[in-house]
This record gives C-alpha cells, structure tokens and sequence, in this order.
C-alpha cells in the first residue's frame, strides 16, 4: 500500500523551516522511490499542533512526528522505508484527541 507522507505548510511550521524541510524530505524519498510508488509526499495546511512543528504524519501508519528538525530527516526516511516502530522521540508531542481528529478525516474517503 502506498503510504502518504505530509508536512505541515501552516503558518507555525512554516516559520520553523517546513517549506525547505518538504523540499529537503522530498530530495531523499525521491531518492529511494523515484516513482513514488511506495511513498507520496504531501503539504497539508495545518494539523493542529501547531505549537510543536514541524509536525510531519504518516498515512495510513497514524505515525504523527512533532518537533521535526533537519537533522531528523534521515531517521525518519530510515524508519518509513523499513517500516520499522515509530521513532518515539518524536511521537506524543500532541494530544491524542489532536492526533484522532486527523486519522478521522485521513481515514475518510470524502
Ligand atoms: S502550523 Fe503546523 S500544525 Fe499548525
């Protein structure tokens, strides 16, 4: 199943760098599925954790990576392609009903 990949493009994040953190994130995952036939890479406006960005989730995984700075890219990249347990350093920043009401509206098809 392909997995989508989104970076927050709202104000908060964008102020702490996601707009070159997605072009950098977008340069590494092009570099392991050029295609994007395993992995897609996404901006999305505002996940509601905006006090800890760079937020950065995985679909359909519920992987929701908060305080995301360069220097995480590589362990995240890492971690999406083997699938490997969520890196919990970067996990738990945010509520959980702020993580829920994001799976609500990934999971719906509309
Ligand atoms: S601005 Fe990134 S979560 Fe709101």
């Amino acid at each position: 199943m392909t997995k989508l990949v989104y970076v927050c493009d709202g104000g908060d994040c964008a102020e702490k760098g996601s707009v070159e953190l997605f072009e950098t994130l977008r340069a590494k995952l092009a570099e392991i599925d050029p295609k994007e036939q395993r992995l897609r890479l996404r901006k999305y406006p505002c996940f509601g954790g905006c006090e800890h960005g760079i937020n950065i989730t995985v679909w359909p995984d519920r992987v929701f990576y908060s305080k995301i700075t360069a220097n995480d890219l590589d362990d995240v990249v890492d971690n999406i392609e083997r699938d490997a347990p969520r890196i919990e350093r970067l996990c738990g920043h945010v509520k959980p009903d702020v993580e829920e009401i994001l799976w609500q509206m990934l999971d719906s098809p509309y």
